[in-house]
């Protein structure tokens, strides 16, 4: 029987709850689709950091390698360990050694999800540039606690990082509506995003058939609320897709119902699956944290392991869980509910 290994991080605060949840529903699907899925799991996190003063081993990046495929819940408990170490000692390390370049992030609304919006009919798929950009580590300060302080962080964009994020960008296009927004700040940032807006123009030429705009990225936010189902593939960098994820998050219903999907295209190494959520602890403990997010990452990580009607059952369950009501009400569905619903919903 076909076996895949998974490395499970679930992290800290409402990462544990929601990888327990999407740990289920994956063994369900799976004995259903007749193939195994082997866990391995990783208590890399704010409480690994505090035993033993690093967030993961020296040699985890190694330890992931083995693996076929990674899903994490979240990174993050500020009040014990700053986020500029937390994240920088795991998450991001991660996305950036297996050069998970393509950071997918699906945007639409479950049905029985009340979106914030008049208009419900939106679907897009959010591409965020995920191992360079303004996450480059590039950066320092001098003359710190003075006056004279000066901090620097400085955006790195390299031709072959923004050629092969667009590239997917066009690429998924071609699969969906043929539709890409590239998104920039070219009219203030006049180095990294003209050069951004020039490869665009440039690979525009070699896909025709999808029609390409160029967007800035203050527009590009007031079109997600105010004409959502006017967008199809969305490409941005790393902190613009951040930002605009959290957005899209907010229109899908919450960050609950947002997933997201690490991608390494070439399938060099391990891809990574986590919700676009972060470890709530202002909802940590309250068994109330909605797992329906890394539910459908779990599915988009089935799919990249080539388990396409898997993952269709459990994203077809979630619906009809969400039809029903189960998941919509945050604050009152408890995580185990929701999860019980989707595990009954599967076929
Ligand atoms: P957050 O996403 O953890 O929470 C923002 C708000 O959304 C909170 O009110 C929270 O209760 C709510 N929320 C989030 N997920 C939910 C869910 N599944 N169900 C119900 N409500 C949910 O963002 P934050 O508070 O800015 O960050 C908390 C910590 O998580 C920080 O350390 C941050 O750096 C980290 N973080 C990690 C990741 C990651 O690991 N991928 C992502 C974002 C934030
Ligand atoms: C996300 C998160 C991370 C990011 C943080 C926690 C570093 O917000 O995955 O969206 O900015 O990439
Ligand atoms: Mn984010």
């Amino acid at each position: 029987m076909k076996t895949y290994s998974i490395a499970l991080i679930p992290g800290d605060g409402i990462g544990v709850p929601v990888i327990d949840a999407a740990w289920q529903v994956l063994e369900a699907a799976a004995a259903r689709a007749n193939f195994k899925l082997e866990a391995k799991r990783f208590p890399w996190s704010c409480g690994f950091y505090k035993e033993t003063g690093s967030m993961m081993p020296a040699d985890g990046i190694q330890i992931l390698r083995g693996h076929d495929a990674i899903l994490l819940g979240a990174v993050g408990w500020p009040a014990a360990v700053p986020d500029s170490v937390s994240l920088h000692g795991l998450l991001l390390p991660i996305r950036k050694a297996f050069v998970q370049y393509a950071n997918i992030r699906p945007h639409r609304l479950l049905p029985g999800v009340e979106g914030p919006l008049k208009s419900g009919g939106f679907d897009i798929l959010c591409i965020r540039e995920n191992t360079e950009g303004e996450y480059s580590g590039a950066g320092g300060r001098v003359h710190v606690g003075t006056p004279d302080e000066v901090a620097v962080e400085t955006s790195v964009f390299t031709r072959k990082g923004v050629e092969r994020i667009l590239r997917f960008g066009f690429e998924q296009a071609q699969l969906r509506r043929k539709q890409l927004a590239s998104v920039t700040k070219s009219n203030a940032q006049r180095y990294s995003m003209v050069f951004w807006d020039e490869i665009t123009e440039a690979l525009s030429a070699e896909y025709p058939d999808v029609e390409v705009k160029s967007y800035h990225i203050d527009a590009m936010a007031a079109r997600m609320v105010l004409a959502p189902e006017s967008l199809d593939v969305v490409v941005a960098s790393n902190l613009f897709g951040d930002i605009l994820t959290d957005l899209g998050a907010a229109i899908q219903g919450g960050l609950g119902f947002a997933a997201s999907a690490n991608i390494c295209p070439d399938r060099t190494s391990p891809s990574m699956f986590e919700p676009v959520h972060g470890s709530a602890p202002d909802i940590a403990h309250l068994g109330i944290a909605n797992p329906i997010a890394a539910i459908w990452s779990a599915a988009m990580m089935l799919d990249h392991l080539g388990q396409a009607a898997a993952a269709a059952n459990i994203i077809k369950a979630v619906e009809t869980a969400t039809a029903r009501g189960v998941g919509t009400r945050p604050g009152q569905d408890r995580t185990d509910d929701i999860t019980a619903a989707v595990l009954s919903a599967l076929t």
